[in-house]
Protein backbone atom coordinates (compact mmCIF):
# COMPACT_ATOMS: atom_id res chain seq x y z
CA UNK A 1 0.00 0.00 0.00
CA UNK A 2 1.26 3.58 -0.96
CA UNK A 3 0.05 6.53 1.08
CA UNK A 4 -0.06 10.03 -0.61
CA UNK A 5 0.85 13.12 0.76
CA UNK A 6 -2.19 13.74 2.01
CA UNK A 7 -2.72 10.80 4.09
CA UNK A 8 0.26 12.47 5.52
CA UNK A 9 -1.37 15.36 6.72
CA UNK A 10 -4.08 13.48 7.89
CA UNK A 11 -1.79 11.70 10.25
CA UNK A 12 0.31 14.79 11.57
CA UNK A 13 -3.85 16.04 11.83
CA UNK A 14 -4.11 13.23 14.07
CA UNK A 15 -1.11 13.38 16.48
CA UNK A 16 -1.13 17.35 16.72
CA UNK A 17 -4.72 17.12 17.88
CA UNK A 18 -4.26 14.23 20.36
CA UNK A 19 -4.78 15.32 23.65
CA UNK A 20 -4.38 14.03 27.26
CA UNK A 21 -7.79 14.81 28.46
CA UNK A 22 -8.89 15.13 31.87
CA UNK A 23 -12.11 14.92 34.29
CA UNK A 24 -13.65 18.26 33.60
CA UNK A 25 -14.05 17.74 30.02
CA UNK A 26 -15.56 13.79 29.88
CA UNK A 27 -18.94 13.23 28.83
CA UNK A 28 -20.84 10.39 30.69
CA UNK A 29 -21.35 8.75 27.04
CA UNK A 30 -20.27 5.30 26.92
CA UNK A 31 -18.40 4.20 24.38
CA UNK A 32 -19.58 1.75 22.20
CA UNK A 33 -17.65 -2.22 22.46
CA UNK A 34 -16.77 -2.09 18.78
CA UNK A 35 -15.41 1.13 18.95
CA UNK A 36 -13.24 -0.08 22.10
CA UNK A 37 -12.39 -3.20 20.08
CA UNK A 38 -10.76 -0.88 17.13
CA UNK A 39 -8.71 0.94 19.79
CA UNK A 40 -7.51 -2.09 21.06
CA UNK A 41 -7.10 -3.72 17.94
CA UNK A 42 -4.75 -0.21 16.91
CA UNK A 43 -3.15 -1.01 20.25
CA UNK A 44 -1.69 -4.02 19.25
CA UNK A 45 -0.81 -3.33 16.20
CA UNK A 46 2.33 -1.59 17.92
CA UNK A 47 6.09 -2.92 17.27
CA UNK A 48 7.22 -5.28 20.14
CA UNK A 49 10.45 -6.54 20.56
CA UNK A 50 11.11 -9.99 19.10
CA UNK A 51 7.02 -9.65 18.54
CA UNK A 52 6.49 -10.46 22.36
CA UNK A 53 3.48 -8.33 22.04
CA UNK A 54 3.94 -7.93 25.98
CA UNK A 55 0.68 -6.31 26.61
CA UNK A 56 -2.18 -6.85 28.62
CA UNK A 57 -5.68 -4.58 28.68
CA UNK A 58 -7.59 -4.28 31.76
CA UNK A 59 -10.99 -2.80 30.99
CA UNK A 60 -11.88 -1.42 34.77
CA UNK A 61 -15.60 -0.54 34.54
CA UNK A 62 -16.03 -1.41 38.34
CA UNK A 63 -17.30 1.74 40.37
CA UNK A 64 -16.18 0.55 43.86
CA UNK A 65 -12.51 -0.12 41.93
CA UNK A 66 -12.58 2.91 40.31
CA UNK A 67 -13.33 4.80 43.29
CA UNK A 68 -10.34 3.07 45.45
CA UNK A 69 -8.09 4.25 42.19
CA UNK A 70 -9.52 7.26 42.95
CA UNK A 71 -8.72 7.54 46.79
CA UNK A 72 -4.87 6.09 45.61
CA UNK A 73 -4.45 9.40 43.44
CA UNK A 74 -5.77 11.88 45.85
CA UNK A 75 -3.92 10.87 48.60
CA UNK A 76 -0.34 10.40 46.40
CA UNK A 77 -1.83 13.93 44.54
CA UNK A 78 -1.40 15.32 48.12
CA UNK A 79 1.94 14.52 48.40
CA UNK A 80 3.19 15.79 45.09
CA UNK A 81 1.51 19.19 45.83
CA UNK A 82 3.59 19.51 48.53
CA UNK A 83 7.08 18.49 46.43
CA UNK A 84 5.83 21.59 43.79
CA UNK A 85 5.81 24.55 46.72
CA UNK A 86 3.61 27.25 47.93
CA UNK A 87 3.30 29.20 44.56
CA UNK A 88 2.94 26.68 42.15
CA UNK A 89 -0.68 26.51 40.99
CA UNK A 90 -0.46 23.07 41.33
CA UNK A 91 -2.99 22.45 43.35
CA UNK A 92 -5.61 24.32 40.93
CA UNK A 93 -4.66 21.57 38.59
CA UNK A 94 -7.06 18.99 37.22
CA UNK A 95 -4.79 15.77 37.06
CA UNK A 96 -6.74 12.58 36.34
CA UNK A 97 -10.84 11.47 35.02
CA UNK A 98 -11.12 7.99 37.14
CA UNK A 99 -14.33 8.60 37.94
CA UNK A 100 -15.80 11.07 34.95
CA UNK A 101 -14.61 9.20 32.20
CA UNK A 102 -17.08 6.06 31.17
CA UNK A 103 -14.04 3.80 31.27
CA UNK A 104 -10.77 3.42 32.47
CA UNK A 105 -8.23 0.46 31.38
CA UNK A 106 -5.22 -0.71 33.05
CA UNK A 107 -2.64 -1.66 30.80
CA UNK A 108 -0.30 -4.17 31.89
CA UNK A 109 3.11 -5.90 30.70
CA UNK A 110 3.43 -9.70 31.17
CA UNK A 111 6.59 -10.53 32.14
CA UNK A 112 8.51 -12.63 29.76
CA UNK A 113 8.35 -16.71 30.44
CA UNK A 114 11.27 -17.40 27.91
CA UNK A 115 14.11 -15.31 26.48
CA UNK A 116 12.65 -12.76 24.22
CA UNK A 117 14.75 -11.74 21.04
CA UNK A 118 15.91 -8.30 21.22
CA UNK A 119 15.39 -8.06 24.99
CA UNK A 120 18.63 -10.20 25.98
CA UNK A 121 20.72 -7.06 26.62
CA UNK A 122 18.08 -4.36 27.57
CA UNK A 123 15.68 -5.29 29.69
CA UNK A 124 13.03 -2.36 29.85
CA UNK A 125 12.29 -3.34 25.61
CA UNK A 126 9.47 -5.44 26.62
CA UNK A 127 7.73 -2.51 29.12
CA UNK A 128 8.44 -0.12 25.80
CA UNK A 129 7.03 -2.24 23.37
CA UNK A 130 3.95 -1.62 25.72
CA UNK A 131 3.99 2.03 25.57
CA UNK A 132 4.20 1.88 21.92
CA UNK A 133 0.88 0.22 22.48
CA UNK A 134 -0.37 3.26 24.64
CA UNK A 135 0.47 5.13 21.42
CA UNK A 136 -1.31 3.74 18.90
CA UNK A 137 -4.76 4.10 21.54
CA UNK A 138 -4.41 7.40 22.10
CA UNK A 139 -4.02 8.48 18.84
CA UNK A 140 -6.48 5.50 17.18
CA UNK A 141 -8.79 7.16 20.10
CA UNK A 142 -8.41 10.51 18.64
CA UNK A 143 -9.43 9.35 15.12
CA UNK A 144 -12.44 7.98 16.69
CA UNK A 145 -13.18 11.81 18.78
CA UNK A 146 -12.56 10.02 21.91
CA UNK A 147 -10.16 11.36 24.68
CA UNK A 148 -7.84 9.90 26.86
CA UNK A 149 -5.60 10.75 29.61
CA UNK A 150 -2.85 8.86 30.93
CA UNK A 151 -2.84 8.48 35.27
CA UNK A 152 0.39 8.40 36.58
CA UNK A 153 -0.41 9.84 40.09
CA UNK A 154 -0.64 6.32 41.67
CA UNK A 155 1.64 3.48 42.87
CA UNK A 156 1.63 0.77 40.62
CA UNK A 157 1.38 -1.95 43.93
CA UNK A 158 -1.91 -0.03 45.13
CA UNK A 159 -3.73 -0.17 41.64
CA UNK A 160 -2.34 -3.60 41.33
CA UNK A 161 -3.88 -5.14 44.58
CA UNK A 162 -7.08 -2.87 44.27
CA UNK A 163 -7.93 -4.81 40.42
CA UNK A 164 -6.06 -7.85 41.62
CA UNK A 165 -3.38 -8.19 39.04
CA UNK A 166 -1.04 -11.07 40.07
CA UNK A 167 3.49 -10.92 40.04
CA UNK A 168 3.81 -11.81 36.39
CA UNK A 169 2.34 -8.45 35.22
CA UNK A 170 3.66 -4.87 35.71
CA UNK A 171 1.28 -2.02 35.88
CA UNK A 172 2.88 0.37 32.67
CA UNK A 173 -0.04 2.61 32.14
CA UNK A 174 -3.80 3.58 33.83
CA UNK A 175 -5.53 5.08 31.06
CA UNK A 176 -9.25 6.90 31.30
CA UNK A 177 -11.26 7.15 28.16
CA UNK A 178 -14.23 8.72 27.22
CA UNK A 179 -16.13 10.88 24.44
CA UNK A 180 -15.32 14.67 25.26
CA UNK A 181 -16.43 17.74 25.38
CA UNK A 182 -13.92 19.53 23.34
CA UNK A 183 -10.45 18.60 22.85
CA UNK A 184 -7.91 21.83 23.34
CA UNK A 185 -6.01 23.08 20.06
CA UNK A 186 -2.75 22.84 22.38
CA UNK A 187 -1.62 21.22 25.46
CA UNK A 188 -3.54 22.67 28.65
CA UNK A 189 -0.52 22.82 30.59
CA UNK A 190 1.30 25.00 27.83
CA UNK A 191 -2.00 27.65 27.84
CA UNK A 192 -1.44 27.60 31.25
CA UNK A 193 2.47 28.58 31.26
CA UNK A 194 3.60 25.24 32.96
CA UNK A 195 6.02 24.65 30.12
CA UNK A 196 6.69 25.78 26.99
CA UNK A 197 6.73 24.04 23.97
CA UNK A 198 9.96 22.91 22.19
CA UNK A 199 10.78 23.05 18.36
CA UNK A 200 11.79 20.97 16.53
CA UNK A 201 15.23 22.49 15.65
CA UNK A 202 15.90 22.31 19.42
CA UNK A 203 15.68 18.97 19.75
CA UNK A 204 17.81 17.49 17.20
CA UNK A 205 21.12 17.47 16.64
CA UNK A 206 22.61 15.79 13.89
CA UNK A 207 26.06 13.59 15.03
C1 LIG B 1 3.79 8.84 30.55
C2 LIG B 1 2.81 9.96 30.75
C3 LIG B 1 2.23 10.16 31.98
C4 LIG B 1 1.31 11.20 32.20
N1 LIG B 1 0.71 11.36 33.41
C5 LIG B 1 -0.21 12.33 33.60
C6 LIG B 1 -0.90 12.48 34.83
O1 LIG B 1 -0.70 11.75 35.79
N2 LIG B 1 -1.83 13.46 34.92
C7 LIG B 1 -2.09 14.31 33.88
O2 LIG B 1 -2.94 15.19 34.03
N3 LIG B 1 -1.47 14.19 32.70
C8 LIG B 1 -0.55 13.21 32.53
N4 LIG B 1 0.08 13.06 31.32
C9 LIG B 1 -0.30 13.96 30.21
C10 LIG B 1 0.72 15.05 29.95
O3 LIG B 1 0.65 16.05 30.93
C11 LIG B 1 0.44 15.61 28.56
O4 LIG B 1 0.66 14.60 27.61
C12 LIG B 1 1.28 16.83 28.22
O5 LIG B 1 1.00 17.89 29.08
C13 LIG B 1 1.08 17.27 26.79
O6 LIG B 1 -0.30 17.50 26.53
P1 LIG B 1 -1.12 16.75 25.43
O7 LIG B 1 -0.97 15.27 25.71
O8 LIG B 1 -2.53 17.22 25.59
O9 LIG B 1 -0.53 17.11 24.11
C14 LIG B 1 0.99 12.05 31.11
C15 LIG B 1 1.57 11.82 29.85
C16 LIG B 1 2.46 10.80 29.67
C17 LIG B 1 3.05 10.58 28.29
Amino acid sequence: MKFTLRDAELLQSIFSSRRDVRGNRFQGTPIEEEVVRKILEAAISAPSVGFSQPWKFLIVQNDAKREAIYNEFVSENAKASKKFGDNSFYPTLKLEGIKESPLNIAVLYQKPTKTVLGQTTQKKMGEYSVVCAIQNLWLMARAYNIGVGWVSILRPKKVKKILGIGDEYKLIGYLTMGYVSEFLDEPELLKLGWEEKKRVDEVIEWV
